[in-house]
Formats: structure tokens, sequence, C-alpha cells
């Protein structure tokens, strides 16, 4: 059982494949921490982020089971993640680590901006997972306010913006929904309400 899930940067779809992953008992993977991953490791080896050779070759270094989104969430790398993400050769890479990963027992639950258009084409179950710019950007503002820190919500509004138009926009594998994906708009719904919705339609499908 394979279950993709896609959508833009803090829709939700992390907290829903945590969920479902727990939920079921299936492997997690977010691919976005092997973009983050082969990012931080250029960035701490002062090398460039526009060199697609070099960028290849770090790509194919990173250890999925060593990923661990409490050293990559930098908003850095984060940005860096999204240049490197548009270099064919970086996504060829770390689509191969991810579609290995794809076929594990029991099952598996992957959540990116691809999965369900380009990694995991033949997953039985796809959910597009999407909020407007502006409840994202709030839910990023919050987190950060929660966890005790200092933020700004017009400059947090632009970059979800920003991320939005590089994700959407590049030639390979822009972040679109897939014709079969099931719609979950999450900008009036709460994560629990959506794990409901996402859990009957599975259910149906095992
Ligand atoms: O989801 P997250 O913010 O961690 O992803 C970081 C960046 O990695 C995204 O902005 C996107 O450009 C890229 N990414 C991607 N394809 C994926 C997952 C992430 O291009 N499947």
């Amino acid at each position: 059982m394979i279950i993709a899930i896609d959508g833009p940067a803090a829709a939700g779809k992390g907290t829903l494949a945590r969920r479902i992953a727990d939920a079921y008992g299936f492997h997690h993977l977010d691919t976005g921490l092997t973009y983050r991953a082969t990012a931080k490791a250029l960035l701490d080896a002062g090398l460039p982020l526009d060199d697609e050779t070099v960028a290849e070759a770090m790509a194919r270094k990173v250890d999925l089971a060593g990923l661990d989104r409490a050293i990559l969430s930098q908003h850095e790398i984060g940005e860096a993640a999204s240049k490197i993400a548009v270099m064919p050769a970086v996504r060829r890479a770390l689509v191969e680590a991810q579609r290995s990963f794809a076929g594990k027992e029991p099952g598996t639950v992957l959540d990116g901006r691809d999965i369900g258009t380009v990694v995991c084409p033949n997953a039985p179950v796809k959910f597009y997972v999407t909020a407007s710019a502006e409840v994202r950007a709030k839910r990023r503002y919050d987190e950060i306010v929660e966890a005790g820190g200092r933020a700004d919500y017009a400059a947090i509004f632009e970059d979800v913006k920003r991320r939005d138009e590089r994700d959407m926009g590049r030639t390979d594998s822009p972040l679109r929904p897939s014709e079969d994906a099931y719609l979950l708009d999450t900008s009036e719904m709460s994560i629990e309400a959506a794990f409901q919705t996402a859990k009957s339609i599975i259910d149906t499908a095992l």
C-alpha cells in the first residue's frame, strides 16, 4: 500500500502524513527532507547551489534513515532546497531513493510535491492537501510564536508565496494535483477533520 500526499508548503500535509502512518503502522517519508538534506550538505561544505553535477553527487549521498526535521527546518535550508529542487539531475537521484523507500512493507506514506504525479504515479490512494496562502502563513507564524520565537507575518506570507511560485512554476515536476488525487482543502478544516476524511478514503481502498 502506498499513500501519496502532495501540496504546497505549510498546508498540513506533513502532520496528516504522520497521523496516517501512525494509524496504519506504515513507514513515512517526508520527501522535502531529502531536498533539504542535499541543500544543507552543500551549504555546510561551502559548495555552490547552482552547479547541477555537484548537487547531484550530494543528492546521491543522502541517507534516508538519517533525516531529521529538527536539524533541517531552518528557513535558509528550505530556500536552498527549493533552488536545487529545480535541477533535473538532483530530482532523478532523489526520486530513485524515494521510490525504493515506497516499496517497503506493509505500506508507506510519502509526502511532498510530486509524489502522485512523478514518484509514485500508481499509488492507489493520493491526496492533494492545500489551504489558502494566508492560512498557511498564519500557521507558520503561530508555530514560531508558540515555540517562543519572534515572527513577522508579512515576511512569512511573502515567503510562502515565493515558495509556491518556485514549486509550481518549475519545468521539471511542478507542484500540481494528480488527476486522480482527492483534494483536501484545510483552510477551514482542522487536521483532525482532514485525517478522518482521509481515513475513510483509505479504508475503502484497503
Ligand atoms: O516540504 P519542504 O518545505 O520541506 O520542502 C522543501 C523544498 O523541497 C520545497 O520547497 C520544494 O521545492 C522541494 N521539494 C520538491 N519535491 C518534493 C518535496 C520537496 O521539489 N517531493
